[in-house]
């Protein structure tokens, strides 16, 4: 597809429609912004009122310029939008970018009249930034085509978002601290241009070398994990997504007329695709900034330099609850340490030179890290005696940053006396930190974006011989399987059942047990679906009277719940077992999710401790699919149930590969049949051989 944004963030000719001679007025702030950043193209104001403003020419409308234009900015009020728009297409501009509030955002009305001005748009091969948008800046093409209060510098992060006030609120934070920007785009409500689109434009930009953003609703996906993953140069991508909570999902849809997505499923897709998912808006700050400017650490391997003792503890508190490591100093760091510090200084990771040091002991230590193999990067602690050198030790972190390819971090720990040094930092391009939690966050990102190389999953092959079957009992809404159908697809993807059967009478129950050993009874998915509503489950019956009564009262059972006589019983083997996990998922998006036409993450993936306490323990792995063998490693590694399966306290570790390629088998049926909505294995039993599914529930909708 070819780029179609370039004469956007590259125009070479914009007009502004709505500038008007109260200077305060939005039209006017954009034309004031555009022309103060010294843009080298031609401008265009655009009202019928003047035939000159602020000195400029002015024209009466698009129709009465004779030029090309690339971009026309419409900032008048919504009932004349629809007018501009029509002059735009009469005049056969590249691009539209709507200031103007009141559309998708504040109802139907709204939402009809932005559909057909995109429609209008689209057919006319427009392209249409916003509306309702902040406009956006474009740094190196010195165009601030916004009303944001002031410009960033250039630089090498793009930022998009779909928030204009956190635009401007994150330039007033950035500007201070001497971030440079190449792009701050404003979406609004993306009724053409989307983050996934800009994302593929700015990521190919040479000059863009972070990419950022803070989005409210994803527009699609699985578009977006693979955009990310398929970019030609892999750049971090930090992402700010607020709606968490049932209340700010409310608050989402009235702000931009759009839906958030489930954040867990969100959460766990995004982090498997590598993307950095930032907490705060203050992480999301110091995050931009560490990977504009820092060098990459290429392991996790910490060395902490500090002037102060309790603050050496909190940092390696910090870096091993965070699963970084502390470096462990080569023989000849030792050496130099022990021969150029004072002897009561520590000289183990963290290395205190004490209280009093000055410039020159944070200058040994630093250069005897900083040359160390063993070390990756390096914390620098900074409390404010009365004696400590603050502007100096930070001049010499400075220059030694600009001589290593390590990341040096410093944290100067305090207020009025510290200031100084920090914006020496941001002035040099140091990101430095007040809060150890925040540079070792901060830190662990950096590290985790380096070492990890989040690849793609192969595409599986899939089977779908009872496509047709499923499609024939799916409906709009969630509908549970019969046992039967799920046996089958049991049975198709090698998940072991328990031997089992559907008996009508009691005769055939007990010749079933007379084969099998003690068995357990059950209300079959179809007749009851949640087991706990009625007693519908029976276990350990071990004799014909066991059973025989058994089979009586889970008959009652189900008539009593259903008004009907149950045609038929489940009747299984009661299988020994070592311990009981569960595996379910949960589809976001519809059954065509996967196939281009719809939109969603797909499957989520949820595996763990099972059995009846499921809830409580609430110790859960989860992965998006489709994933990899390591994927699922991974997540299995973040459970507590972990410990059991590969043998706590003395026992046998249990069948860890078997329980994977289980899982790796149900994501092939998700894949294969996409119509199945959410499942529910629980429990899942597992031995020291074995994996087999005691209870199996599948539902499906379009
Ligand atoms: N062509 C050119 N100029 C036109 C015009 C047209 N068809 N129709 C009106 N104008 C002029 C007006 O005459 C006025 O100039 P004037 O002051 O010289 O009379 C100028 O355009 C602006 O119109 P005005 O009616 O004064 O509107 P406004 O500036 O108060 O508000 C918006 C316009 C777009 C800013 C406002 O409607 C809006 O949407 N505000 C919210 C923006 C927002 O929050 N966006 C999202 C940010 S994240």
């Amino acid at each position: 597809m070819p780029d179609s944004l370039q004469s956007l963030f590259e125009a070479n000719s914009i007009a502004i429609v709505g500038v008007s001679d109260d200077p305060t007025k939005i039209g006017s702030v954009i034309f004031s912004n555009l022309r103060q950043e010294h843009f080298a193209g031609a401008i265009y104001p655009i009202n019928p009122k003047y035939s000159t403003i602020f000195g400029h020419p002015s024209y009466p409308s698009l129709l009465e310029i004779s030029t090309e234009i690339d971009v026309v900015c419409i900032a008048v009020p919504q009932p004349v939008v629809e007018q501009v728009i029509d002059d735009c297409i009469a005049k056969k501009v590249k691009n539209v970018v709507i200031i103007t509030a009141g559309f998708a955002e504040v109802g139907n009305a709204g939402k009809e009249l932005e559909e057909r001005i995109a429609q209008k748009l689209k057919n006319a091969d427009i392209r249409l930034l916003g509306p309702n948008c902040l406009g956006f800046i474009a740094t190196h093409n010195n165009c601030n085509l916004s009303f944001a209060a002031s410009t960033p510098k250039k630089g090498n992060i793009a930022f998009l978002s779909q928030s204009g006030a956190f635009c401007t609120a994150l330039l007033d934070m950035a500007i201070p601290k001497n971030m440079g920007f190449s792009h701050l785009i404003s979406i609004g409500n993306k009724a053409d241009i989307a983050e996934n689109e800009l994302l593929r434009h700015l990521a190919q930009n040479p000059k863009v070398s972070v990419l950022g953003a803070y989005l409210e609703e994803i527009e699609d996906g699985r578009e977006l994990l693979a955009t990310y993953q398929n970019l030609a140069v892999k750049k971090p991508f930090i992402l700010f997504k607020p709606g968490k909570s049932n209340e700010a999902q409310k608050a989402i849809s009235s702000h931009t007329g759009s839906i958030a997505g489930s954040y867990q499923t969100f959460k766990t897709a995004v982090s498997q695709a590598g993307i950095i998912l930032a907490p705060t808006i203050r992480a999301t700050l110091s995050l931009l900034m560490a990977f504009s400017w820092l060098p990459l650490p290429k392991g996790d391997r910490i060395a902490i330099i500090t002037n102060a003792g309790g603050p050496g503890i909190i940092a390696t508190d910090t870096i091993i609850e965070s699963g970084l490591h502390l470096a462990s100093f080569t023989d000849v760091t030792k050496e130099q340490l022990k021969n150029s510090l004072p002897p009561t200084s520590s000289l183990h990771n963290p290395i205190d030179i004490l209280g009093d040091a000055l410039a020159d002991r944070y200058q040994i230590a630093l250069r005897a890290v900083t040359a160390d193999e063993n070390v990756d990067a390096v914390l620098l602690i900074v409390t404010p005696q009365l004696m400590t050198q603050i502007e100096d030790t930070a001049k010499l972190v400075v220059n030694t940053a600009k001589l290593v390819k390590k990341p040096i971090i410093p944290i100067f720990i305090g207020g009025k006396y510290v200031k100084n040094g920090l914006q020496r930092f941001f002035d040099n391009e140091i990101p430095a930190f007040v809060e150890i939690s925040d540079a070792i966050e901060t830190l662990k990102q950096l590290v985790m974006y380096s070492t990890n190389t989040p690849k793609l999953s192969p595409a599986i092959a899939t089977k779908s011989t009872l496509a047709s079957r499923l499609s024939a009992v799916t409906t709009s809404v969630p509908t549970v399987l019969s046992n039967s159908l799920t046996e089958e697809l049991m049975n198709e993807f090698d998940i072991r059942l328990p031997p089992q059967k559907l008996v009508s009478s009691i005769d055939e129950a007990l010749s079933f047990a007379q084969q099998y050993g003690t068995a357990v009874l059950k209300a079959p998915n179809e007749v009851i679906t949640h087991k706990t509503d009625v007693k519908g489950l029976y276990l350990n019956l071990q004799n014909q009277d066991d059973i025989t009564q058994a089979f009586n009262e889970l008959q009652q059972n189900i008539a009593k719940a259903t008004g009907k006589h149950p045609q038929s019983l489940l009747i299984q083997q009661q299988m020994k077992y070592k311990e009981e996990l569960f595996i379910g998922a949960n589809r976001d998006g519809d059954a065509n999710v996967y196939n281009g036409s719809g939109k969603g993450f797909g499957h989520l993936l949820v595996f763990g401790k099972g059995g009846i306490y499921t809830e409580i323990y609430k110790d859960h792995g989860m992965v998006i699919v489709p994933a990899n063998r390591q994927d699922f490693l991974s997540a299995l590694a973040s459970t507590k149930v972990v410990q059991i399966l590969t043998g706590a306290r003395g026992q046998k570790p249990l069948a860890v590969d078997q329980f994977i390629t289980t899982l790796e088998r149900l994501q092939q049926m998700l894949l294969s049949y996409p119509l199945i909505s959410s499942f529910d294995i629980n429990p899942l039993a597992i031995t020291e051989k074995e994996v087999f599914a005691l209870d199996v529930k599948i539902f499906c909708n379009h």
